[in-house]
């Protein structure tokens, strides 16, 4: 049986978009699928690419105690939730329950450039700012810090002289839709082998 993804999102969603076609591409043999997409933001442009592959969409408060998102990933029997440009806190009962079984993508390469509001373009502007000659992509688990969690899988990409937020945010997403749509595979294979093994 593939594992139940829930893709949480706050904005455009083309993670998610990448997430969706690769899991579709592997057709018989994939591992996992979306089954829903949940945003803290009704008018999030990424539900409507959900609600366009026919994926199951839902709005829920980010701002309560977590009983809302819980009560979704409980009723769509959610096996991994995969954040996706997703920029709200996630409660703390929502990690103690799906504790190891949430991911997260970062556009930097982790520790370095990540924390609270530290996201989208302030990423980029920071590194630029530095003089970093080099920056990433970063897939890791999510605890309750910002960008804090075991690191799952990161990428290099190099910082050109004269890049711009803009042009460094595009060869990094780029990036990010090769590498974050196979580490959510890899993580749903390890989360069924663990879950086969303690049966
Ligand atoms: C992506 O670059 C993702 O890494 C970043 O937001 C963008 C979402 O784009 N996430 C963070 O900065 C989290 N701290 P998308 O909506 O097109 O996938």
């Amino acid at each position: 049986m593939p594992s139940r993804l829930a893709v949480l999102v706050s904005g455009r969603g083309s993670n998610l978009q990448a997430i969706i076609e690769h899991f579709d591409n592997l057709a018989r043999e994939r591992v996992a699928k979306v089954v829903l997409v949940a945003s803290n933001r009704a008018e999030s442009p990424a539900l409507i690419r959900a609600a366009t592959a026919s994926i199951d969409i839902a709005q829920f408060n980010a701002a309560d105690d977590g009983s809302e998102l819980l009560g979704l990933l409980r009723k769509f029997r959610i096996d991994l939730v995969v954040l996706a440009g997703y920029l709200k806190r996630i409660q703390p009962a929502v990690i103690n329950e799906y504790a190891g079984r949430i991911v997260n993508i970062h556009p930097a390469l982790l520790p370095a450039f990540g924390g609270e509001g530290m996201y989208g373009a302030r990423v980029h502007e920071a590194v630029i700012a530095s003089g970093a000659k080099e920056t990433g992509v970063t897939v890791h688990l999510v605890d309750d810090e910002y960008d804090r969690g075991p690191i799952v899988a990161q990428w290099r990409v190099p910082v050109n002289q004269g890049d711009t937020a803009e042009s460094l945010a595009a060869r990094v997403l780029a990036v990010e839709h090769v590498v974050y749509p196979r580490a959510v595979e890899m993580v749903a294979i390890l989360q069924q082998i663990e879950s086969k093994r303690t049966d």
